[in-house]
């Protein structure tokens, strides 16, 4: 239910997040990296719960790209592990927070606990409304390729025609199949590009670039975010 502050405005329905920063927050304090993912992570449970409390009805939130498996053995085992800890914690707190969990990307190539983990999650959350889209191992443009495959093997098989490829039905085969484009999409730590994050989907978002980073990030940093927002002039094209 949401809290409704009668001078603000109703805060955008899908925000999304680049949560970005956790490396150089670490390093800022002489902490090893994975120390910053962990700081990551409990800014995630502020903020999905902050959202929680606006009425945002989706959150998405990049959590892992197809880029990351670059990184150390090390800093990859780290963000895995703390993954799992958060997934089985939030399968333990699934009753009291009941938030509906779906996940973008290639889970294959997570472990199996970690995939399982994942399908635990989204199978026992589908009745709840606040939805969090966790991407893991998620690129936009991976998405969309997958989604051309998708549609080719049924024009393949005879059960599509190439002519009934409309937008609407090609956001069928995404991973976001069936839920709204976001309006707002977050990217804090200073960084100014979308590295591969809803490529597709972010066509007429309104993009907030803040210089904070993603540890730090708390509920006066959304507000400000969904205000700057509020002040944009959403025209899609038109006049
Ligand atoms: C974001 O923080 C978390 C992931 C990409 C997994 P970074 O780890 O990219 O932090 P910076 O950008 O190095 O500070
Ligand atoms: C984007 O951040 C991915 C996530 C936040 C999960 P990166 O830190 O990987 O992006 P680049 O390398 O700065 O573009
Ligand atoms: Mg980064």
């Amino acid at each position: 239910m949401a809290l409704e502050n009668e001078n603000l405005p109703a805060p955008p329905r899908h925000i999304a997040i680049i949560m970005d920063g956790n490396g150089r927050w670490a390093k800022k304090r002489g902490l090893p990296r994975t120390a910053g993912h962990s700081a990551g992570a409990e800014a995630f449970r502020r903020i999905a719960n902050y959202c929680r409390s606006l009425g945002v009805e989706y959150l998405t939130v990049y959590a892992f790209s197809t880029e990351n498996w670059k990184r150390s053995q090390e800093e990859v085992g780290g963000i895995m592990l703390l993954l799992r800890k958060y997934l089985e914690e939030a399968l333990l707190d699934m009753e009291k927070n009941r938030v509906r969990f779906r996940f973008f990307g290639d889970l294959s190539r997570l472990s199996p606990q970690l995939q399982k983990l994942c399908h635990d999650a989204e199978n026992r959350s589908v009745s709840y409304d606040v939805q969090v889209n966790f991407c893991l191992n998620y690129g936009g443009r991976d998405e969309i390729v997958r989604a051309a495959r998708a549609f080719a093997q049924e024009v393949a098989e005879g059960k599509r025609r190439p002519e009934d490829l409309t937008e609407g039905l090609f956001s069928n085969y995404l991973y976001s199949a069936g839920v709204p484009d976001p309006e707002l999409i977050i990217r804090p730590s200073g960084e100014m590009r979308t590295s591969n994050f809803l490529l597709w989907q972010s066509a007429y978002a309104e993009y907030v670039f803040m210089d904070v980073l993603w540890p730090d990030f708390g509920p006066e940093d959304l507000d400000k975010a969904i205000a700057e927002y509020h002040r944009r002039s959403r025209r899609f094209g038109g006049v």
